[in-house]
């Protein structure tokens, strides 16, 4: 297979680990081992005191695929299979799902991989681009517009990164229903799920929406466990998940041992989990709806309705590159160019899922004020 690099991971390869403060990052500040360990039930302090280092069940833990079909209405715990984070679930669908002379639409800007994976596999595919005109709304008269009779897969992220967009109850009803009808298949990468501004806008999954929906979950953002790299595909579709699962066997085999039970644990705690997470993302919210109110002469700001990260325009100085590259040297903020997405003008994507982020934002105020007057 060959494959473009995958721009943002090589951003980050340079430079997430050599500043001060992450303003970009996508996923929540992750929990400590101890802290984690604190929240085991009896059964997992067992499973975890008497773990062997052995190989793991390729499906993953019964009782982890177990506690993942909890996340949804009409997935049993054979609808889930388990992977090494979102990103080899992406990467085996993807592989699985098309072929040469088969047609994609994916959401963009977004994660590289959504994309370059699909068209990896010989497939066609078009972008469905959202615009900060239009709020970053998706448009599902023009995405189902777009639908030929080779495509196979849509695929939406929403939460949306790097946007924060999130549908309607309203227009996910007719997008779903509409593949469904067509049956074409939907990966609803819902990855930052758990992470909406208002609980009630949260969006039923794809796995639950139809037969051919796949939901796509991970450890990593709204669970705040990124370093765990367990994430998971739930469908009902068996034929589809068993592909996926043969093809598994060529990347990973199986889990992390400790990495399933750790994740367990998280799960079970879920209530705690993700109260601490929307209690960060909020609170980094609401300081940055004042910086940009306060600078509404600089930056544009479409309010994220959900997920850890949103995607401003710098509307004055610029080039946007130029600006990383000096904010970064002066202060040791890094934010991430929306060149690294492929996008063309000044946005860029900003994060707030860390706890670092109030001093991370006074030094970027501080650049802003400096720069600009
Ligand atoms: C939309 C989206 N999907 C999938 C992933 C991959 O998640 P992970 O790195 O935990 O595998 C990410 C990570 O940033 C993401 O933003």
């Amino acid at each position: 297979m060959r494959i473009p690099d995958f721009a943002l991971e090589r951003f980050f390869a340079r430079w997430e680990f050599a500043v001060k403060h992450l303003l970009c990052a996508s996923d929540v500040e992750g929990w400590s081992m101890r802290e984690l360990i604190d929240l085991a039930d009896d059964e997992c302090r067992a499973l975890w005191d008497g773990l062997r280092l052995g190989y793991t069940e390729s499906t993953g833990h019964p009782l982890l695929r177990a506690e993942i079909a909890e996340l949804y209405e009409r997935v049993e715990p054979d609808g889930v299979l388990v992977f090494a984070g979102a990103e080899e679930a992406i990467f085996c669908l993807a592989n699985v799902l098309l072929r040469p002379g088969d047609h994609a639409v994916v959401t963009w800007p977004g994660y590289q991989s959504l994309y370059e994976v699909a068209r990896a596999t010989g497939a066609e595919v078009d972008l469905h681009e959202l615009h900060e005109s239009d709020g970053w709304e998706l448009d599902v008269d023009r995405l189902l517009g777009g639908l030929r009779p080779e495509t196979r897969l849509v695929v939406v992220n929403a939460p949306h990164n790097p946007t924060g967009m999130l549908p309607t109850h309203t227009e996910w009803a007719r997008l779903t229903g509409s593949l469904a009808e067509r049956g074409i298949h939907l990966l609803s990468d819902e990855v930052y799920r758990f992470l909406e501004r208002d609980e009630r806008d949260r969006l039923m999954p794809g796995a639950d929406a139809f037969p051919r929906g796949i939901s796509l979950g991970v450890m990593s953002k709204s669970f705040a466990m990124a370093g765990l790299r367990i994430g998971w595909l739930a469908t009902r579709d068996d034929e589809l998940l068993a592909r996926c699962a043969a093809f598994k066997d060529y990347t990973t085999i199986c889990s992390s041992a400790p990495s399933e039970i750790l994740a367990l644990i998280g799960l079970r705690a879920r209530e705690q989990v993700l109260g601490r997470s929307l209690r960060i993302v909020s609170d980094n919210l609401e300081l940055l709806d004042d910086f940009f109110r306060r600078r509404s002469d600089t930056f544009a700001w479409v309010r994220p309705r959900g997920g850890s990260v949103g995607f401003p325009r710098l509307f004055r100085g610029g080039p946007i590159d130029r600006f990383t590259a000096d904010l970064v040297e002066a202060e040791g903020v890094l934010i991430l160019p929306g060149s690294v997405f492929g996008h063309p003008g000044n946005h860029f994507r900003l994060g707030f899922g860390r706890t670092d982020l109030p001093e991370a934002l006074a030094r970027l105020e501080a650049f802003v004020d400096r720069t600009f007057g």
